[in-house]
């Protein structure tokens, strides 16, 4: 019996395979009331495939900056002519607009909150990857969400991607033979940057709002927009932001297995810019039959190394590639053998498959069903990265049983973090 996690919540519908809530809205002609939190890139993104799937009405938009509500008002009109309520503040857009779906885009440390108040106020959800900035957050989230019977679909869109589907066949297929080692990576070149001083608070933003939970610190246009990824207080770094797409690859071909073992090094090496993400990672992970190692540089790429993201399976057969834009290739271990390649199907702006997973969402909410990136997995893959953080953090390697860390006080403390007033810790027990 391999070592899954099937998470228990307290009150949690498990192993259903449909939800509880009645389908009042399961006719295609009828449009749902939907609120979106957090407007910026990718917020943006999702907003633009859910006005044209046809079957929302956008009731609220609510961001903390201003000039975020202009431009994504303006997208808005230009696709379907409608006039949103605008709101800053996450708590009155949900009470307010009594939505029954919400997109929450916000950057990472800010996703725990609203997503919760939003299931709790009866809204399915659409939440973005990584699901959360600590474990328990997660862990508060997965149970909000089965406490109130919602669909909570996470952004790993990776998923629905044609070509990585068609990876995942290959990959059961057997064709790949036994898989015994698999690795995750991101490379990219560049150089020690330099820092950006802070500055004045641009108008229309409330910085303090954006801080949230967050400890404080004076506003810097490096952060925000965007740049929040680069800092380990609103993200958790490369292994977080990009690593969990690829970890959820693994997690889907291992049928959802979890690590009994965690070991991460690395650092800052080349960085000089006031970022304070590692530039430089190693991580592995010790799962019963094989053997997942992650990897990232963000300033040591060579030109001809290639390809920079994905994840290799190494099996007897030979070796499975599954990337982005590159779609996936099998490189066979005989050199008579067959390569074998896949293109993908991309979406544009920024090739994603973003079109694919909010029907998966609509169909969900329609049959009452376990979306394809149930929070339960988004769960999962985002938990592969934030040990990996904490076993970097904590300098030592992490024994895990899939709910928490065994053998490391001091590790399993930042399993949280104090937030700071007048945010309180979702409530995960
Ligand atoms: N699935 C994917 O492939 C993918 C790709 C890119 C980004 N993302 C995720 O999407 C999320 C947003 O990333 P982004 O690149 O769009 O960042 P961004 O900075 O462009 O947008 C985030 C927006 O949230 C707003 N915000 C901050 N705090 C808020 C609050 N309390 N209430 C309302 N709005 C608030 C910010 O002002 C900003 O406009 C992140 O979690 C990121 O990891 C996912």
């Amino acid at each position: 019996m391999k070592r899954r996690t099937f998470i228990q919540a307290g009150t949690a519908v498990s192993g259903a395979s449909y939800l509880g809530f009645p389908l009042i809205k399961s006719k295609q002609d009828q449009k749902f009331r939907l609120v979106i939190i957090g407007c910026g890139w990718w917020g943006t993104n999702i907003l633009r495939e859910a006005v044209k799937s046809g079957r929302v009405e956008v009731v609220g938009i609510c961001d903390v900056d201003q000039r975020q509500l202009q431009t994504i008002t303006d997208e808005i009109n230009g696709w379907n002519g409608s006039k949103p309520k605008w709101y800053t503040d996450y708590r009155e857009c949900i009470s307010e607009t009594n939505p029954e779906i919400a997109i929450v885009a916000t950057p990472d440390h800010w996703h725990a909150l609203p997503m919760i108040e939003a299931v709790n106020a009866g809204a399915h959800v659409y939440v973005e990857k990584p699901i959360s900035h600590t474990i328990l957050e997660g862990r508060a989230m997965f149970n909000a969400a089965r406490q109130n019977d919602r669909v909570v679909q996470v952004g790993t869109h990776r998923r629905t991607s044609p070509h990585n589907i068609s990876a995942q066949e290959f990959l059961h297929s057997g064709k790949v033979g036994k898989i015994s080692m698999v690795k995750c990576f991101v490379n990219y070149g560049g150089n020690a940057g330099e820092p950006t001083p802070d500055a004045e608070v641009p108008e229309g933003l409330d910085w303090d709002m954006w801080l949230g939970p967050a400890p404080y610190r004076d506003y810097n246009p490096r952060i925000h927009p965007r740049g929040f990824r680069s800092f380990l207080d609103y993200a958790n770094g490369t292994i977080s932001d990009w690593g969990i797409h690829w970890f959820d690859q693994v997690l889907w071909w291992s049928e959802q297995q979890v690590p009994s073992r965690v070991f991460s090094t690395g650092g800052r090496f080349v960085k000089e810019d006031h970022t304070d993400v590692p530039d430089t990672q190693l991580a592995t992970f010790e799962f019963e039959d094989f053997s997942l190692y992650w990897e990232h540089k963000l300033a040591a790429k060579n030109a001809y190394e290639d390809p920079s993201v994905g994840c290799y399976f190494y099996g007897t057969n030979g070796t499975l590639h599954v990337g982005w834009r590159d779609g996936w290739t099998f490189f066979p271990s005989t050199k008579g053998g067959e390569k074998v390649h896949v293109e993908p199907t991309l979406h544009q702006p920024d090739d994603q498959n973003i079109r694919e997973l909010w029907a998966d969402f609509m169909k969900s909410i329609d049959e009452g069903s376990r979306p394809t990136c149930d929070i339960e997995k988004g769960y999962l893959a985002t938990n592969l990265s934030l040990l990996a953080m904490i076993s970097l953090k904590a300098g030592r390697s992490l024994e895990w049983d899939g709910t928490t860390i065994l053998n490391d006080k001091e590790a399993q403390a930042m399993m949280k973090r104090t937030y700071r007033d007048p945010w309180d810790y979702p409530d995960y027990a």
